[in-house]
């Protein structure tokens, strides 16, 4: 969506970021400071994924559809490490979206969610 500011908006969470011309989502977030999980960065793990709530993205390399199938597209899931935002976008991020719990309290507060419990996750 040219002409159009990318911004990320994380559902329930006061964090308002933008993305740089041609910025994946994934890249943003990371840039940001937000260590959601990541794998290969390349698209073809599909451990990146997030749902969005509100917007859309554009897939400016090929996505194979074993790692983004059509259903989950349809669902709204993105592949973040590919997914580049067409204007505003809102994504939903849950505990288990999010890498590093144990040292991650504060992120979990910045993006409204609950910490897991450390001796739940080992
Ligand atoms: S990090 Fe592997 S598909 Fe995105």
């Amino acid at each position: 969506m040219a002409g159009t500011e990318a911004r990320i908006v994380v559902l329930g969470a006061d964090v308002a970021l933008d993305c740089r011309p041609g910025e994946t989502v994934l890249a943003a977030l990371h840039r940001h400071g937000h260590a959601v999980r990541a794998g290969c960065r390349r698209g073809g793990c599909g451990i990146c994924k997030l749902h969005i709530v509100e917007g859309s993205v554009d897939y400016t390399h090929a996505v194979a559809p074993t790692v983004l199938t059509d259903d989950e597209r349809a669902d709204g899931v993105c592949l973040t490490c590919r997914a580049v935002p067409e204007g505003k976008v809102v994504l939903e991020v849950r505990p288990e979206d999010v890498s590093r719990p144990h040292a991650l309290a504060t992120l979990y507060a910045s993006l409204g969610l609950a910490a897991p419990d450390p001796a739940a996750t080992r």
